[in-house]
């Protein structure tokens, strides 16, 4: 008995003895074009309305794409209407150019001339399918009837047109061979030529040859080589540009289409996000930004991605990955410790060279570049580090906890993810830092205190320090002098029960939240038995905050932290 998978035919590579496309490099970007309201529209459960097609035909425009397949006017009176809609209410920028799909099937081209009327620059596309399989299994016809038909449909469209060329329209062609990749690369020739010769193509008047993986079906090298082999092979190579219709049934939509571009492809039609027919069309986005994560300029803007996909989601009911690339929600995420700690590193890295230059590990893109906050970047959970948390505090509250304190919290935080198994987030990490740090305020509080400052003849300076302290119930007060708030405070406890703790390090930083602006400051004292605790304060006086920091110290060692 033959094995399932036995009854899959393998792809047949041509024969390449030298190829050119690996040694290439993508140095620009190509023409884009959206299909998102043609096949993208098509291969939705619920079709888009007028109202989400103008919207998201919008937002295709902001993006900054200028060619824009925007339906099938002759497939349906819908159709036919959001065509008219986008004509007549003046929805076209004068710089973008409608794209509409037709079947090289005459009356089919004659009502998509009728609906294209008073549009100042049109693409009509049409497409028929030239495939050896579609050839046997669909159309029962010879490549002379196949050819037929799309010369038939080149002369019909090239002769219709020409009433709207003369009235000023800018009108251009564009045909596919559907199901190209599963063609003869000598037919695809042979029919592309056809068509190009029957709409008069010039190196001026050049007709868009558009090569799809309608299926895909073999790996983007092999799909590179087609593309050479045509490019090389079409006589009238000049008087065409070169797109491609990438879709992604074995998920190398965007590797088919960066090396069809290395093999000499000009143009992608694309989709946001990579909607469209089964696994969909290629992506645009991640087509884009993986140029621009090259240093290319992809010539399309994604600067504010949450709301493209905030569109998207709702107009095509669809859902974002959470893991799509430059997009899904977890992709600026890092979980594992030692990815934080590199982030964390990098970004230090970043701040201290002034580096011109993304250099950040783990993170291929700045987020910012897509309008992405900084803050989710790490997400806490049990399979974090000790830095981690530190970043949290960092970038989404200001605190630059020093480092010898990140393995302290880093610690609090571990046992808090154990407790309740599930990730933390940054208001839960700030929360157990206030609890365990700022917070930390019994059994010793300062209730009230001054200092009195002086400089002496040789430039010293000399503080004292007077305050009233409460341990529990009972009150009482102190008084004591140094070179400065940390060591008045220090003296005046001298004798105190508070005084087994030597002073070992303290660092101090401002902390801007909007116009309120204050400090903090990180103690670390060592006790009796050598154990060293930090302590935080935070106050708008910055001789007070190293106080409570003291404060905070001692109090968690005695609570036993
Ligand atoms: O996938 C395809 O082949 C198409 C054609 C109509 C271009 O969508
Ligand atoms: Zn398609």
């Amino acid at each position: 008995m033959k094995k399932a998978y036995e009854k899959y035919i393998p792809f047949v590579p041509i024969k390449m003895k030298t190829r050119q496309w690996p040694d290439r490099e993508i140095k620009h970007a190509p023409i884009w074009c959206s299909v998102d309201l043609r096949d993208g529209n098509q291969a939705l459960v619920d079709p888009m309305n007028l109202e989400e097609k103008l919207e998201y035909f919008h937002t295709l425009v902001n993006i900054g794409v200028k060619e824009i397949e925007i339906g099938f006017p002759s497939a349906s009176e819908t159709e036919y209407e959001i065509c008219r809609t986008l004509i007549d209410g003046g929805h076209i920028p004068d710089d973008v150019t409608i794209q509409v799909l037709v079947q090289a099937r005459p009356h089919l081209i004659q009502k998509t001339f009728d609906a294209i009327q008073g549009a100042k620059h049109v693409i009509l596309h049409f497409y028929n399918s030239t495939s050896t399989l579609q050839r046997k299994v669909v159309f029962h016809s010879d490549t002379a009837g196949i050819t037929q038909i799309a010369v038939d449909a080149a002369k019909l469209i090239y002769e219709l047109s020409q009433p709207m060329i003369a009235s000023g329209m800018d009108l251009r062609y564009e045909y596919s061979p559907e199901s190209f990749m599963g063609t003869e690369m000598d037919y695809a020739v042979e029919i592309c030529q056809a068509v190009l010769e029957n709409l008069h193509a010039t190196p001026e008047k050049k007709v868009i040859l558009n090569l799809p993986t309608t299926v895909e079906n073999c790996m983007p090298n092999y799909f590179a080589d087609e593309i050479e082999y045509f490019i090389q092979k079409l006589p009238s190579r000049d008087c065409a540009i070169i797109s491609l219709h990438p879709h992604n049934d074995r998920g190398s939509g965007v590797a088919t289409a960066e090396m069809g571009l290395l093999a000499g492809a000009e143009r992608i039609e694309a989709t946001l996000f990579g909607n469209g027919e089964r696994t969909g069309n290629v992506d645009m986005v991640t087509l884009a930004m993986n140029m621009y994560t090259q240093g290319i300029d992809p010539k399309l803007d994604f600067s504010n991605i949450n709301k493209i996909r905030d569109m998207y989601e709702r107009c095509t009911k669809m859902k974002v990955g959470e893991r799509q690339p430059y997009v899904g929600e977890l992709v600026f995420t890092a979980f594992s410790g030692s990815h934080q700690d590199a982030i964390n590193k990098g970004t230090h890295y970043m701040e201290e060279s002034n580096s011109e230059f993304w250099e950040i590990p783990y993170l291929p893109i700045d987020p910012a570049d897509v309008g992405r906050q900084y803050e989710p970047i790490i997400r806490i959970n049990s399979q974090s580090g000790k830095g981690g948390a530190a970043f949290v505090m960092q970038h989404n509250f200001g605190f630059e906890l020093p480092k010898a304190m990140h393995a302290e919290f880093g610690h609090i935080v571990q046992v808090e993810t154990d407790r309740v198994g599930t990730e933390l987030k940054p208001d839960r990490i700030y929360e157990l830092f206030q609890t365990h740090y700022i917070n930390a305020t019994t059994p010793y509080q300062l209730i009230r205190h001054s200092f009195a400052e002086f400089t002496d003849d040789d430039g010293h300076s000399h503080v004292t320090f007077a305050g009233t302290l409460r341990h529990k119930e009972t009150i009482f007060s102190v008084q004591g002098s140094g070179n400065g708030p940390i060591d008045a405070f220090f003296n005046a406890i001298h004798g105190q029960k508070i005084d087994r703790f030597t002073f070992v390090d303290y660092k101090e930083h401002a902390i801007t939240r909007g116009s309120d602006s204050q400090a903090v400051a990180y103690i670390l004292l060592r006790d009796q038995a050598g154990r060293d605790v930090f302590g935080v304060g935070v106050s708008h006086n910055i001789n007070l905050a190293p106080l409570k920091g003291i404060l905070s110290a001692i109090n968690r060692s005695i609570s036993g932290c």
